[in-house]
């Protein structure tokens, strides 16, 4: 099968490789359409925790159950499947565990003709999704939707800043909030951005490249509830000009830097709680896949290539032009 392979020497190489057969408990999917996480940049890069190369890329997948393994209900065969993007979450966990791990590295993952997949990974397809769309949702709306809900704690009538919208996770985040009925503004580093942020149901927005973004939000808010974060200040005192008493900072990711400054004292005298979220259980997989479907919520695409061209969506991500996800489909049939 062909593949998108960064090598051991991080080269990112499209490639034929062995086509993988389902073991016990297995299912061999046949993708349709996978997308982009900023995670493979990381990877690309070689900063990603537990390197192991070579490995297959992506995370995100959607595709057509082509062959199951000994034990494995036969009626999955030629179902639509959104796969859960991990391993390691177990049932009813409140935390992953220390074997957690990614589709994608160190697991060969879902930029090739076809994944093997845990048959507990598989989720059937939403119908009104199209394959590029539920391939969008798999890394980024899970984070979006644990950090809202389950750290995040979000409901009807709070404040909800969703931090540098043009990201995959944001745009997540700010569908999210807004359903859950909160009243929801954003960063980002363009005003475009934010002007289409509005267009979709954003009360408004600041620019954080301007360096007083933090009173400019509370001037602009009254006041922040939950924010949906990807990239930290390294002050994050400074969080505390437009957050409100009792305020949430729920971060998924460290875009702007891993190191942080803080003044306690003030943080616990504002009650304010700094919270870390990763990805999702897979009943918040689940959970979230039904919540889109009862509020029809549709990922926001930015662009699609064909998967012989998937090097040059890596390009365009690092670029960070997009609003929205990056999908790569035209897989070969
Ligand atoms: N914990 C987890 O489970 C998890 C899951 C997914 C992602 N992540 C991490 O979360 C981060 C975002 O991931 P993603 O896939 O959503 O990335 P992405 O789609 O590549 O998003 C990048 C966006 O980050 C925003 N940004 C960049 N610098 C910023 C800054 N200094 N302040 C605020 N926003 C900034 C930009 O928004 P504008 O274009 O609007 O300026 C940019 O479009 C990455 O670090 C990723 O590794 C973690």
């Amino acid at each position: 099968m062909r593949a998108l392979v960064l090598e051991a020497d991080q080269q990112l190489v499209l490639k034929e490789v062995p086509t993988p057969e389902p073991g016990e408990g297995e299912v061999l999917v046949k993708i349709r359409a996978a997308a982009l996480n900023h995670r493979e940049i990381w990877i690309s890069r070689g900063l990603y925790p537990g390197m192991k190369l070579p490995s297959i890329l992506g995370a995100d997948g959607a595709g057509v159950v082509a062959a199951v393994g000994h034990g494995v209900d036969g009626a999955w065969i030629g179902e639509s499947v959104v796969a859960y993007p991990a391993t390691g979450w177990y049932p009813e966990a409140e935390w992953p565990t220390r074997d957690f791990k990614v589709l994608g590295m160190p697991q060969d993952g879902t930029i090739a003709e076809y994944v093997l997949l845990p048959e507990e990974n598989l989720c059937r397809k939403p119908e009104y999704l199209s394959f590029e769309e539920a391939a969008s949702l798999p890394v980024a709306a899970l984070t979006a939707w644990r950090g809202l809900t389950q750290r995040g704690r979000v409901y009807g009538g709070q404040k909800v800043l969703i931090n540098g919208i043009g990201g995959g996770v944001a745009q997540f985040g700010l569908a999210f909030a807004l359903a859950l009925g909160a009243e929801v503004f954003v960063t980002s580093s363009r005003q475009e951005k934010i002007d289409r942020a509005i267009d979709m149901g954003a009360t408004g927005g600041v620019r954080y490249t301007d360096g007083d973004w933090p009173e400019q939000l509370r001037s602009l808010t009254g006041g922040i509830d939950v924010v949906l974060d990807g990239a930290p200040l390294p002050e994050l005192d400074r969080y505390l000009k437009f957050l409100n008493v009792g305020g949430k900072v729920v971060y998924y990711g460290s875009t702007g830097g891993r190191n942080a400054t803080i003044n306690l004292s003030k943080f616990f005298l504002r009650q304010i709680s700094l919270l870390g979220t990763t990805m999702g259980s897979p009943q918040d997989f689940v959970d979230m896949l039904a919540f889109m479907e009862l509020h029809e919520l549709r990922p926001l695409i930015d662009s699609v290539f064909p998967f012989e061209e998937a090097i040059a969506a890596f390009d365009a991500l690092r670029n960070g032009g997009q609003f929205g996800k990056i999908v790569i489909s035209d897989f070969p049939a």
